[in-house]
């Protein structure tokens, strides 16, 4: 399907509930994470959790994906497939994971250091997620897409010589887990579809230490960076609700808090 997808007040609301079963797990899995665990162990929280919730993965059977989760681990940016390895201390664990609720579908992502952390590790997932939540506040009905692409570029360029994987991105959401718009993270604001309310994107920057180009492994699914350094992935869902306001429907919050810090108010139409 070539067009967006607009969503009205209902279903965006069944959006929320995936949403918030993404981010509920998501919490679960990252309480998790400890040197000496496998990402085997990660999964099967998730894969619990979903039970639990009534909701199913979109990620499993996807294009033949084998697990509810990706994991991917230091120089694997996305697509990490679990397995028994245990994660080591200092490791960059990043998490990915979507449900769908009555056919509606919910992404979000995060990256974390397992034990101690290096310092410029810090510094990575620090630049990645904020760079996430100054894309989504850069989002306005009205706007064009590539407002989102542009902040999300100019505020991880502030902050170091970082590389910005060209290859991925966000996407279009809702009825199906990747739909249009294709959302890429950089280059110049004011181009793209408009945005209009009912819009729903899963906005998601990839970055690394090193260069940004990357490979695919073996496996045909987990992407590394060329160079060996080491990445950050954080993802949510969001919308611009029916009165034009946004609202991130995979954090607890609708994201009040990290866009309400960048002078966004967020919509009160959906909680
Ligand atoms: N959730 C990923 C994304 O952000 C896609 C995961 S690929 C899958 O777009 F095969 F694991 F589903
Ligand atoms: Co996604």
């Amino acid at each position: 399907l070539m067009a967006i997808e607009f969503k009205n007040l209902e279903q965006l609301k069944l959006m929320r509930r995936a949403g918030l079963v993404v981010a509920e797990t998501l919490e679960l899995v990252k309480a998790a994470i400890e040197p000496g665990i496998s990402t085997n162990h990660l999964n099967e929280i998730a894969v619990k959790h979903l039970k639990k919730s009534n909701a199913k993965s979109n990620f499993l059977n996807y294009h033949g994906y084998p697990a509810v989760i990706c994991a991917s681990v230091n120089e694997q940016i996305v697509h990490g497939i679990p397995n028994d390895n245990k994660i080591k201390n200092g490791d960059i664990v990043s998490i990915d994971f979507g449900a769908i609720v009555e056919g509606w579908h919910g992404d979000s992502a995060f990256s974390v250091v397992a034990g101690d952390a290096d310092k410029e590790d810090l510094k990575l997932l620090a630049t990645c997620e904020e760079s996430m939540w100054r894309g989504i506040a850069a989002a306005r009905v009205g706007g064009k897409l590539t407002d989102i692409s542009c902040a999300i570029e100019e505020y991880i360029n502030s902050q170091g010589k970082y590389g910005i994987l060209r290859e991925y991105g966000g996407h279009g959401i809702g009825s199906a887990m990747h739909q249009e718009p294709h959302v890429l993270n950089f280059g110049a604001p004011g181009m793209g579809p408009e945005l209009e309310v009912g819009i729903a994107l899963a906005i998601e920057p990839m970055i690394t230490r090193g260069t940004h180009k990357t490979k695919v492994l073996e496996d045909e699914w987990t992407v590394v960076s060329q160079d060996g350094s080491r990445g950050a992935h954080f993802e949510h869902t969001f919308t611009l609700a029916p009165d034009g306001k946004p609202f991130v429907l995979t954090a607890f919050d609708g994201g009040k808090s990290d866009l309400g810090r960048l002078g966004v108010e967020i919509s009160s139409l959906i909680s």
